[in-house]
């Protein structure tokens, strides 16, 4: 090892004949403008350099190059661009190697694709993901990937933007070799050595011809891809133009191919979608900033206890177990807690059944969770999360027994959907410890957690829900207490709005189709269904003597709950599930009573269109959300968009209902909700952060950035 070294995003440094060129700018090492500056100018200085035969690239820290810099995007380019860094470093004239550990993703695996040799790590994952953000690898990732691994493995990896181990890599071509070491430098340093051994010279990606040799069955691959696109990629902008790019990788020759994926990025780069993508990338990382992280860390977080054993405290169960963390299971009686137990195995059954984990580790994980009849039980736990039934007087008589029986700083969370966390914190003597931790079904899978702070939470305390998130790979969101906090408080309003409509003359299949059109994999009346209507039907009763009588109350959903027709389980709601079926059909009944509770209420059926619908739907969700921001339950909407993205199906490509509004206008969302509310305005009264924001010109953006 000799030489000097440059200070910078990428520095420098020989080893004998070995340039090392490592990228060393934290946290990820993104090719930001600085790093691709500094890349090219070495790889240009090490040509003319003669004590350097080989040039070696390394990422300093946990990763190679996470890719480009998301946050680059939409701002004016500067230069070099990626693809000339990329073009840059594989026309060099002496070899270059690239050492991949960590993440070598998007611009960095184009950066490695555009190397002459790879090798990798063993914890290196190595994937082109752009498509997650609304592009595709716009730095010859479409044409070198394909000319690699052939064109279906390349597709394989762009459309689904998964990543590939080490091991996978190697099987797919894209690397050369695997290390047996665990530091990227004396892998790449080895793997350099035995290189040079052979004199082994420049071998570039865009010469490489076998994996595509078959010209025919690359092209039929193009094709099946473009159909499965084309089924299934539901309004996304970027899916169908990888198609188009492995085309021309396939049809023209290379830099004819790099001039058509630039075209394609490009657009690609332009689209609504790649903005809202983006934002919904840093919107759920920007969810862990809260201000109790600044004064407070996590209490002791090793065992946890779970109360009550149904779908949710089993689902919750299966979540920390999965994440290696032991697991008291409490139930009323032994009846019940063996059903707790039961579901819990059966979720692991369906995961050996399908593969996804080998028998032995089921059996692991299961012999983490005991049960009990008793709360003494949960003497030991750091963290009790209650999941009983949905019932103030139930859950304080619980928090009372936690009280007794929990060890002093035990945390103590409620996972109830509406109910408030003050008062069930009130029937312990210990408040500062009670936070909510509201999980949503199926909570092993889905990755949302609303962490609700009570008024006496303890930040420590709110720290540990954090942790606990972490722990359980969910997305932490912060809320305030309030009646179904952030996303169930919003989601009974816009549920009205589609209820009102429904009695004005749209159907449920109506209204759940306009919604499916806009993106949501399905409409309130199909989530109502799966839900079980009867959930509703419980709160619609508890809230109905606090009710506000000057709003309009629709009694449709009620007529069904007395019908015992509550969805799925029942094989009957809005729609119609027989035999078991999954999907429903629609009811001619329901229907029926549509149009008996139209006449009972006196209400002329009107035409409304899907835009109408979506308008609607959507200006509801929007002002009740700035509603719950002006309160102060969320701290920032991108907080919200994260609450409706990943626990309620929001399309993603649209970036979150706040997003969502500042792409069509405040002012346009305003002056819908002044229209309706010329006819309704008890439920369509505009937010006053809605009008202050559209009046003074501002988006919802503007409050993140503050
Ligand atoms: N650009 C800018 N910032 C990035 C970034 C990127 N590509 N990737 C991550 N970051 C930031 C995050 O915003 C976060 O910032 P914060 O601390 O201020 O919140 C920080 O780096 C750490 O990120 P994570 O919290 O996600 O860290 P993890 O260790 O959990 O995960 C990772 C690391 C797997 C690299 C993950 O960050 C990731 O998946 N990053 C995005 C990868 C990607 O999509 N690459 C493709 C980019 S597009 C492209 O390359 C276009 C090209 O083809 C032209
Ligand atoms: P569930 O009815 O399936 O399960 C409740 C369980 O609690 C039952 O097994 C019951 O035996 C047990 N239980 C009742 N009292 C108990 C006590 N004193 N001690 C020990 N166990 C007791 O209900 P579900 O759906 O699991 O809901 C539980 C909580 O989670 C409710 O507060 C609900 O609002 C909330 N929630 C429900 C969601 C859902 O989609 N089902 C989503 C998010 C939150």
């Amino acid at each position: 090892m000799t030489d000097s070294a440059s200070s910078g995003a990428a520095h420098t440094r020989r080893y004998e004949d070995v340039l090392v060129v490592t990228i060393d700018h934290p946290p990820v090492n993104a090719l930001s403008a600085a790093v691709r500056r500094d890349l090219s100018a070495a790889i240009q200085a090490a040509q003319t350099d003669t004590q350097v035969r080989a040039i070696l690239l390394l990422g300093a820290g946990r990763n190679f190059i996470a890719g480009a810099d998301i946050r680059e995007f939409g701002k004016p380019p500067q230069q070099p661009v990626l693809p000339e860094v990329c073009n840059q470093i594989e026309a060099s004239a002496k070899p270059v190697i690239a050492a991949l550990h960590g993440a070598a993703l998007g611009g960095g695996l184009e950066i490695a694709l555009a190397a002459h040799y790879r090798v990798a790590l063993a914890n290196a994952k190595l994937g082109l993901p752009e498509v997650n953000l609304g592009l595709l690898p716009g730095a010859g990732g479409t044409q070198r990937a394909p000319r690699l691994m052939g064109a279906e493995a390349a597709l394989d990896l762009m459309l689904s933007g998964k990543h590939l181990s080490a091991q996978a890599a190697l099987k797919a071509g894209l690397v050369d070799t695997l290390a047996t070491e665990d530091d990227a430098l004396d892998a790449g340093l080895a793997y350099t050595r035995q290189l040079l051994a052979v004199n082994a010279g420049p071998r570039r990606t865009r010469d490489a011809t076998a994996a595509l040799a078959d010209k025919q069955a690359s092209l039929a691959a193009v094709e099946a891809a473009a159909e499965r696109v084309a089924a299934t990629a539901k309004g996304l902008y970027s899916p169908a133009r990888i198609v188009e790019a492995v085309r021309a990788a396939i049809e023209q020759p290379f830099e004819e191919g790099l001039r058509s994926e630039r075209a394609l990025f490009l657009q690609c780069l332009d689209s609504p979608q790649r903005a809202a993508l983006v934002h919904a990338f840093f919107a759920e990382r920007e969810t862990a900033k809260i201000p109790e992280l600044k004064e407070a860390r996590s209490r002791r977080l090793e065992s946890v206890g779970v109360i009550g054993g149904g779908t949710m405290g089993a689902g919750i169960a299966v979540s920390v177990l999965d994440a290696g963390l032991p697991v008291v299971m409490v139930e009323q009686d032994a009846a019940a807690l063996a059903r707790g137990r039961a579901r819990v195995e059966q979720v692991y059954d369906l995961l050996v059944k399908k593969g996804r984990i080998p028998a032995d580790e089921r059996a692991a994980r299961l012999a983490r969770l005991t049960g009990a009849t008793t709360y003494d039980a949960l003497g030991e736990a750091d963290l009790i999360i209650e999941a009983v039934f949905e019932d103030m007087a139930v859950k304080q008589a619980v928090f009372a027994q936690l009280d007794r029986v929990a060890k002093p700083g035990a945390v103590l969370a409620t996972n109830t959907s509406y109910l408030d966390v003050n008062q069930i914190a009130a029937a312990t003597r210990g408040p500062a410890d009670v936070l909510g931790l509201h999980f949503f079904s199926p909570a092993n899978i889905m990755k949302l957690l609303e962490v609700v702070v009570g008024s006496d939470t303890a930040p420590d305390t709110v720290a540990t829900g954090f942790e606990l998130a972490r722990r359980l790979r969910k997305i932490p969101v912060r809320a305030g207490v309030c009646d179904g906090f952030i996303g169930n408080r919003i989601l009974a309003v816009h549920r009205q709005a589609a209820d009102m409509m429904m009695e004005d003359g749209a159907s449920p299949y109506d209204i759940d189709a306009a919604v499916r059109a806009f993106g949501y994999p399905m409409g309130p009346y199909q989530m109502a269904d799966l839900a079980g209507g009867d959930i509703g039907w419980a709160t619609r009763k508890r809230r109905a003597a606090t009710r506000d009588p000057a709003l309009r109350y629709v009694q449709i959903p009620d007529r069904l709950c007395e019908r015992g027709w509550f969805g799925q389980k029942t094989g009957r709601g809005f729609y119609l599930y027989p035999d078991g079926a999954r999907q429903g059909t629609p009811d001619p009944e329901v229907l029926a009573i549509i149009d008996e509770e139209r006449r009972r209420t006196g209400v002329a059926p009107r035409a409304f269109t899907q835009d109408d619908i979506l308008r609607r739907y959507l200006a509801a969700m929007i002002n009740e959300a700035a509603n719950v921001l002006h309160q102060g339950i969320a701290l920032r909407p991108s907080d919200v968009d994260v609450v409706f993205l990943s626990g309620y199906g929001f399309p993603r490509h649209r970036g979150g209902p706040m997003h969502y509004a500042d792409s069509v206008g405040l002012d346009h969302v305003l002056a819908d909700i002044r229209g309706y509310a010329k006819e309704d305005p008890a439920f369509w009264k505009p937010s006053p952060l809605l009008v202050q924001l559209a009046e003074s010109g501002r988006g919802f953006g503007s409050l993140n950035a503050a």
